[in-house]
């Protein structure tokens, strides 16, 4: 079946590298004082009136630094406003004036499977869905995003995603920062290909496919090359990977510790000191870092771990996107005009620590993340671009497991050849170990998206339904990859 996907420009002319690569150990406050100023999504607070409404458009974006896109969004030409949501009852409203179908799943919230957007919910063009959102989680950081089958990867890269924040309100007594766009920052990290001429290009090609689109430019809130201006306080940073593929290690530029408060299902008990945040597509992390004794700093990443696989293709990836070194995600400095209220790293955050070791385990099941290796590189399944989960591709109408409302289950889930955030729809989960090892400090939390790299145990609870015409998906976040079939569908009931 021939989808409809936004025509996005060919890839053939691939820029020079938009990265700017990071060697140093101090940042130029004169350099930065050049650039555009980082613009925060416009924040859309349903708390009061609990309702919102999103719209679907397509327009021409100037992301700066002489790159411009045809692209899509929410409200605007693209991304989307954050949606900021408080428990009970959120009254949505999504219309499609795009030419093609597209969704809007809430990743990271969790509601029952009739509301959660996923492909069985598409919204065909001039269409509008209302769904109720049941809110009943914890805060957290979360974000929405278009989810029809084969046509997510151009679709998001388009511009189809936005960001969620669920407050109940109770930061300041917290200690945390919790002033939008002053001291809490959200940042949406995106990479983006451009042409010689600078406009936004996209590549559907074989290798596109294999290791999912990575681009050589980075955008945060779709703004290439700006800087972002904080108090001399304690700043929160939102990060959401929102990257069709690419696996970020990030790091500040000075080693300076990034102070972990949340992960995709909300706060830590405490927080917890990391020198490097590995966050890969889908993922979300809060972290607090200190601006109180610098005037600048920079946020930077290592190579995506994907790219530097070995091998023929990965040594082809290599000398096509130039990823061999650290390179610029967003540079800080601070202004003097900006107020931040907090100076101290709060020692408790009341989050609560996954326990559900502590129940019983009513099923265990494996799950492996296959990329149609068969015959080998040149003669198996790979040319033909399909990807599958324990051997099976997507199908629409095959419900690929059953689970009980209430249980929980010990999901196995391993990969090979390459790296693959696995994300579940209406759970949250605990990662048990990784590689037979206790997990890293950023998946201690409540995870609803993880990397597997080799092989992972989570215990998954299953306390949202979703019936036979509206089940929940699990797959892998390289929308790639999660396009050509590496995702499943189940029922809770
Ligand atoms: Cu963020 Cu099923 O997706
Ligand atoms: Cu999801
Ligand atoms: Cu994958």
């Amino acid at each position: 079946m021939k989808r409809r996907v936004f025509l996005l420009g060919s890839a053939a002319l691939v820029a020079g590298g938009g990265y700017v690569w990071f060697r140093q150990s101090s940042v130029d406050a004169a350099a930065l004082s050049g650039r555009p100023r980082l613009k925060m999504p416009a924040l859309l607070d349903t708390t009061k009136s609990g309702r919102f409404g999103l719209s679907t458009n397509t327009g021409q974006t100037d992301f700066g630094g002489g790159r411009t896109g045809t692209t899509a969004g929410y409200n605007q030409s693209y991304l989307g406003p954050v949606l900021k949501l408080r428990s009970g009852s959120v009254q949505a409203s999504v219309e499609n004036r795009l030419k093609m179908p597209v969704s809007s799943h809430w990743h990271g919230i969790l509601v029952p499977g009739e509301v959660d957007g996923g492909p069985h919910q598409a919204i065909e063009p001039g269409g509008q869905w209302q769904p109720e959102l049941p809110i009943d989680q914890p805060p957290c950081t979360a974000w929405y995003h278009t989810h029809i089958h084969g046509a997510t990867a151009t679709g998001v890269y388009a511009g189809l995603a936005g960001g969620i924040v669920v407050s109940d309100g109770r930061d300041q007594a917290r200690g945390l920062p919790s002033t939008y766009g002053v001291d809490d920052l959200f940042l949406i990290l995106q990479d983006k290909r451009f042409s010689a001429d600078g406009r936004m290009v996209y590549s559907g090609d074989m290798m596109s496919r294999m290791h999912g689109f990575t681009g050589d430019t980075m955008l945060v809130n779709g703004q290439v090359g700006s800087v972002t201006a904080v108090p001399k306080s304690i700043v929160r940073l939102r990060l959401l990977n929102a990257s069709n593929a690419r696996i970020f290690r990030l790091a500040l530029h000075d080693g300076r510790p990034m102070h972990l408060i949340a992960t995709d299902g909300g706060y830590l008990p405490a927080p917890a000191a990391i020198e490097e945040l590995r966050l890969s597509p889908g993922e979300r992390a809060e972290v607090l870092v200190d601006f109180s004794t610098a005037e600048t700093a920079m946020l930077v990443s290592k190579p995506d771990p994907n790219a530097g696989m070995g091998g023929m293709m990965g040594r082809m990836q290599n000398l096509i996107s130039r990823l061999g070194s650290d390179f610029e995600v967003v540079a800080f400095a601070t202004d003097e005009r900006l107020e931040g209220k907090i100076s101290a790293i709060p020692d408790q955050l009341g989050g609560a620590i996954p326990d559900l070791r502590k129940l019983q385990v009513a099923k265990q099941r494996h799950f492996s993340l296959d990329m149609g290796m068969g015959g080998g590189m040149m003669g198996g399944g790979m040319m033909g671009g399909e990807m599958a989960i324990n051997g099976k591709a997507f199908a629409e109408r095959t419900i690929n497991l059953r689970a009980n409302l209430g249980t929980v289950e010990k999901w196995t889930v391993s990969a090979s050849m390459l790296a693959h955030p696995f994300h579940i729809h209406g759970v949250a989960f605990e990662v048990l170990s990784e590689n037979g090892n206790p997990p890293r400090p950023e998946n201690r939390g409540w995870k609803d998206t993880v990397l597997v790299n080799q092989e992972l145990e989570l215990l998954v609870r299953f306390n949202r339904p979703a019936p036979d015409t509206a089940p929940f998906m699990y797959h892998c976040h390289i929308l790639e990859h999660e396009d050509a079939g590496m995702m499943g569908q189940f029922v809770v009931g």
